[in-house]
C-alpha cells in the first residue's frame, strides 16, 4: 500500500484517503463547492455513496494509485485530491493512467504547501501518466510549477448551434423579462424553423445514415477495434465499461443521456456517440468515435438527433485528430478555460497527447467523477 508522505515543517503530511475520512472530506467539499448550506443527513448519504463509489470502489482501484488527503498535525484533514486509475495503451503497450479530480484545500490553509504536497505526491506515483481534464487556472498554475504541462489542443471545446434564434434568446434570457421572452419565443421558433428548411442552410439536417442503440458490448467492440487508431487510447473491458456507463446514466443534472451506433445505407458502422440533451436545451457530448473518413457523417447524425430532441446548441471537448470533421459541420471552437493537464516521464505518451494523437474523451476523464447534487 502507498505509504504516508514526508512530514512537512508544519507537521502535516499526505496519506492515502480511506473510508473513515469520508465525513471530513465531504464537509470540506460541501463548504468549498457550496453543495449545501448546512450539513444534512441526505447530503451525507450522497457524499458517502459518491466518495466510496467513485474513489474506493471503482473497477480500477489500486492502493498504489489512491486518492490522497493532507492531514494536519492535529489530525484534521486540510486537503483532498481525488484519484482514479485508468488503463490505457500507447502504440499497443499497456500503461497505467491516473486521473485526478476534486482538488480541495481548506480555505484557511491555502497558500501553504498543502496543495503542493498533495500534487507532488500524486505526480510521483507509479502511474505512467497523470491527467486532469477539467482543471481551473489555479490548478493549472500549480500543475505547471511542478513539471506538468497543459495539453492545449485537448483543452479546446467545440460548439454547434442547432436552433440559432432560440440560442440567442437563451443567452439573453437572464437579462430579459419573462414576458418579453415568452413573446419572443414563438418568433424564434419560427425563424429556426425557416432556417432548418432553407436549401444549403447550415441549420438544415438531412442525413441518410441510420442508428441503433449503443449497448455496452457494442461500444466495447467499437473501442477495441479502435476509432482512427490513435497512438494513446483507453483500454476497457466489459466490467469497467458497464460501471462507467452505469454511472453516467443517472446523472440527471445534465438531462437525458442518448447513445447511438451509426450505420451507413449499406449497414456498415460509421461511428457512435454519447451525449446529454440538457433540460434548458443545451447539450453536452461525452464521447464520439468514428473512423477519420466517417467523422463528418457521424457528427451530422448526432446534430440531427440532438435537433430532433429540441437541443438548441450542443458542445463538447475537441479531439484534435477530428478537427476537420468538426470544422466541416459548422462547429465553432472556443476555449472554456477548463484545461487538460498532463504529467508523464514517458516522452512517447507526452508526444501523443501534445500532437493530438490520443483518444482522451470525457469518458476517460473527470466528467464521470463529478459529484451529482441530484438523487441517484
Ligand atoms: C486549487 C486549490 C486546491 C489550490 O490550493 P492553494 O493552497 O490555493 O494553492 P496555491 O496555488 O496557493 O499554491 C500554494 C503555494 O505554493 C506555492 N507553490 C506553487 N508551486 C510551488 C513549487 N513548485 N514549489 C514551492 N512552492 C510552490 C505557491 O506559490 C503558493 O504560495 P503563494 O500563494 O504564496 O504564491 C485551492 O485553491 C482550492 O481548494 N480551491 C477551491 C477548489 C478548486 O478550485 N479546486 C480546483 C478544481 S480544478
Amino acid at each position: 500500500m502507498r505509504t504516508a508522505g514526508r512530514i512537512t515543517r508544519r507537521g502535516g503530511y499526505v496519506r492515502p484517503f480511506v473510508e473513515a475520512d469520508i465525513p471530513q472530506v465531504a464537509e470540506l467539499h460541501r463548504r468549498v463547492f457550496q453543495t449545501g448550506e448546512a450539513p444534512s443527513a441526505e447530503l451525507e448519504r450522497r457524499y458517502r455513496a459518491y466518495f466510496r463509489g467513485i474513489f474506493l470502489d471503482n473497477p480500477w482501484y489500486d492502493e498504489e494509485v489512491s486518492p490522497l488527503v493532507y492531514e494536519d498535525a492535529d489530525g484534521s484533514i486540510a486537503g483532498f485530491l481525488g484519484v482514479m486509475p485508468r488503463r490505457m495503451s500507447i502504440r499497443g503497450r499497456p500503461i497505467q493512467a491516473a486521473v485526478s479530480s476534486q482538488f480541495i484545500v481548506e480555505p484557511g490553509r491555502r497558500s501553504t504547501m498543502a496543495a503542493v504536497h498533495l500534487m507532488k505526491t500524486f505526480m510521483s506515483g507509479p502511474q505512467d501518466v497523470s491527467i486532469a481534464d477539467e482543471a481551473n487556472g489555479l490548478s493549472r498554475k500549480l500543475w505547471e510549477s511542478l513539471g506538468g504541462a497543459t495539453a492545449l489542443l485537448h483543452s479546446i471545446h467545440w460548439a454547434r448551434l442547432l436552433r440559432p434564434a432560440q440560442f440567442g434568446l437563451l443567452r439573453m434570457g437572464r437579462g430579459t423579462r419573462l414576458g418579453t421572452a415568452s413573446v419572443l419565443r414563438p418568433v424564434c421558433r419560427l425563424v429556426d424553423g425557416v432556417a432548418a428548411h432553407l436549401p444549403r442552410s447550415p441549420f438544415r439536417h438531412s442525413v441518410t445514415s441510420s442508428s441503433e442503440d449503443l449497448d455496452v458490448e457494442t461500444l466495447l467492440a467499437c473501442l477495441s477495434e479502435s476509432s482512427g487508431r490513435p497512438a494513446l487510447r483507453p483500454e476497457y473491458d466489459a466490467r469497467s465499461l458497464r460501471w462507467l456507463l452505469g454511472f453516467l446514466v443517472p446523472a440527471r443534472g445534465e438531462g437525458s443521456l442518448h447513445k447511438a451506433l451509426v450505420r451507413d445505407a449499406a449497414g456498415q458502422v460509421l461511428g457512435w456517440y454519447l451525449y446529454y440533451a440538457g433540460p434548458a436545451g443545451l447539450g453536452e457530448a461525452v464521447h464520439i468515435g468514428a473512423r477519420h473518413e466517417s467523422m463528418k457523417a457521424v457528427l451530422e447524425h448526432l446534430f440531427q438527433d440532438a435537433w430532433r430532441r429540441d437541443v438548441v446548441a450542443l458542445s463538447g471537448r475537441l479531439e484534435p485528430r477530428f478537427t476537420a470533421g468538426f470544422a466541416q459541420t459548422y462547429c465553432l471552437f472556443h476555449p472554456r478555460l477548463c484545461w487538460m493537464l498532463v504529467h508523464s516521464r514517458d516522452a512517447e505518451v507526452l508526444q501523443a497527447i501534445h500532437s493530438g494523437d490520443a483518444m482522451l474523451t470525457r469518458l476517460e476523464g473527470e466528467w464521470c467523477m463529478r459529484f451529482q447534487m441530484e438523487s441517484r
